[in-house]
């Protein structure tokens, strides 16, 4: 989303936004939400968890899911979380990592990266390259990111920001020619409120790529 706009080593930077308060709704992401729902429920990973709403969502429609994230106070949360609604077991994990070196020891039915973006250093290009060859066949992509800066960004912050889009999401990965499908790739317009209590309209950059062979 940003240029890296701060210098901060990437643990030490989100440890210490999710120092604090609960950072984000709670509440699953709406293109997740939307497109797993049109999924067979399997294994799942998602890559950049956070405090765990997604995952939780997909382990309650039956979906065992793992979510990796580089902050130890985001994850003690996404635990809680998933604890406070009765979900444990081999339903849910949640494992503490670099994304930039992390190997999962199996492979997913669905990998998914809602707002994989950071103000400090993260190859995101890289990671989700990666993430490709974690994904089984008949298994999907899904990539959800900011297609624009929020309407309320300042001017720093625009200039900052590194928008995705559908075209360029997919041109990155260096799929393997034949052995994947585009089933969706588009903008995705949602009303959100900001910090001011402004309300305005995101874009989301939405992929959903399935693995043929
Ligand atoms: C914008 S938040 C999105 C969180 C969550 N997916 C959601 O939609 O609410 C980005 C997340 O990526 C995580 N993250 C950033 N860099 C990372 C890295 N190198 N390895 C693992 N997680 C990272 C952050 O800790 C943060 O939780």
């Amino acid at each position: 989303m940003h240029g890296h706009e701060e210098t901060q080593a990437p643990k030490e930077y989100w440890e210490g936004r999710y120092g604090g308060e609960q950072v984000w709704s709670g509440e699953v992401n709406d293109v997740l939400a939307d497109i797993a729902a049109t999924l067979t429920p399997g294994d799942a990973l998602d890559l950049g968890c956070g405090e765990g709403a997604d995952v939780i969502w997909l382990a309650e429609r039956g979906w065992r899911c793992v979510g990796v994230d580089i902050s130890e106070a985001a994850l003690a949360r996404a635990r809680q979380a998933a604890a406070g609604r009765g979900i444990g077991g081999y339903r849910v994990g949640f494992v503490a990592h670099d994304l930039a070196d992390f190997e999962p020891s199996a492979t997913f039915d669905l990998v998914t990266a809602s707002f994989l973006h950071s103000r400090v250093e993260l190859p995101r290009r890289e990671i989700l390259r990666r993430a490709v060859g974690w994904v089984n066949p008949a298994g999907s992509l899904l990539m959800t990111a900011h297609a624009a800066p929020p309407p309320w960004a300042d001017e720093a912050r625009k200039r900052a920001f590194l928008p995705v889009d559908p075209e360029g999401e997919i041109a990155g990965l260096d799929l393997p020619h034949g052995a994947w499908e585009t089933r969706l790739a588009e903008i995705r317009l949602r009303k959100a409120v900001g910090p001011d209590g402004v309300e305005g309209e995101l874009e989301d950059s939405v992929v959903l790529l399935r693995r043929l062979v």
